[in-house]
């Protein structure tokens, strides 16, 4: 089995993974807006859309929504901990018989039949961990599809700023008093991270070049028993759209939730986003912003596409 897929087994299996994950979308300004972007791409394109197939769903966030939306949703994941949050949250909203969770890895989606489902989705960058299986794995998640497909990768232009700014998290912290072991984090280790720091060209010019990110290092501390983070292949936005072209999906639309946040200093962003008119109303405006596809793929995992078939 390749590697990527035994590491992001161990990683996203561990126990605690489904309750950090659930709580991380309303601690960092960049997670708000990401969300924020889907849901409104979503809740837009629902014409004709019963059964849908959310592919690395975590803890539910899209997959619930679309259940209390009235569709039927194939929460399907590779981690125990994440399918075991997701449901306790379907529980919650009173949509656990909308859901069928299916633990598995989407490099194998062999049981499912061709355009087994109206919407396929597949948000925060579950198809990055594939590598390198992810052209294939696009691939995949096409050919189940009927209608309508939306995704979210790891972006390339998006993960190289972070090379240059390992602090760059901090910027979107809501609230620095909050409990968030990440944002603790974050915060304590701000000082080591900017001392610690040394520009790489060639880091840079590799990733830039080969889009993959974590390799060798990983492997090994996986092998001497460790929980590195996965492996990660990055996109570039004209090789997502023409990977999903390849595979017949039309209309291709690419966008970068997070590019406007990203042009403002954090005291102005926690500014707007303590207030629920000038929230809401820049919301709606980084959403527009985004939507234009000059600016796609600011922001790590922040590529996002959608197709029609
Ligand atoms: C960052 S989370 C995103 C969760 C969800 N899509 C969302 O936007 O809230 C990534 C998810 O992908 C899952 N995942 C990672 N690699 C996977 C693989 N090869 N097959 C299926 N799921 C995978 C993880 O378990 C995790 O739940």
């Amino acid at each position: 089995m390749d590697y990527s897929r035994k590491i992001s087994e161990r990683l996203w299996n561990m126990p605690d993974k489904g309750e950090l994950e659930s709580r991380r979308e309303e601690t960092f300004i960049d997670d708000i807006i990401q969300k924020s972007h889907i849901e409104k791409e979503l809740l837009s394109h629902l014409d004709e859309i019963k059964t849908v197939f959310d592919g690395g769903a975590g803890c539910g966030r899209f997959s619930i929504l679309l259940a209390k939306k009235g569709c039927a949703v194939t929460h399907f994941d590779i981690s125990q901990p994440m399918i075991d949050k997701a449901k306790e949250l379907a529980a919650k909203e009173g949509v656990l018989d909308k859901i069928t969770f299916v633990n598995g890895a989407l490099e194998d989606l062999k049981g499912f039949k061709d355009k087994s489902f109206d919407m396929v989705i597949s948000f925060d960058a579950p198809v990055s961990y594939t590598y390198p299986n992810q052209k294939r794995v696009i691939g995949e998640l096409v050919r189940i599809c009927r209608k309508r497909i939306m995704l979210s990768v790891s972006s390339r232009l998006g993960y190289l700023p972070y090379l240059a700014n390992p602090i760059q998290k901090n910027q979107f912290i809501l609230d620095e008093t909050c409990e968030d072991p990440f944002v603790k984090w974050c915060i304590g280790n701000k000082e080591n991270a900017v001392e610690a720091f040394h520009f790489s060209k060639d880091a840079a010019m590799k990733l830039y070049k080969d889009g993959l990110m974590g390799g060798e290092s990983e492997i090994a501390e996986y092998e001497n028993g460790g929980t590195p983070w996965c492996i990660t292949y990055t996109f570039m936005p004209d090789e997502l759209e023409d990977i999903l072209k390849y595979y017949g999906a039309k209309n291709i639309k690419l966008a970068g939730p997070g590019a406007y946040a990203r042009t403002l200093p954090r005291e102005l962003l926690v500014k707007i986003m303590n207030d629920s008119k000038q929230r809401s109303d820049f919301l709606d405006f980084c959403h527009y912003y985004d939507s234009n596809p000059f600016v796609c793929g600011m922001g790590k995992d922040n590529l996002f596409a959608q197709g029609e078939l």
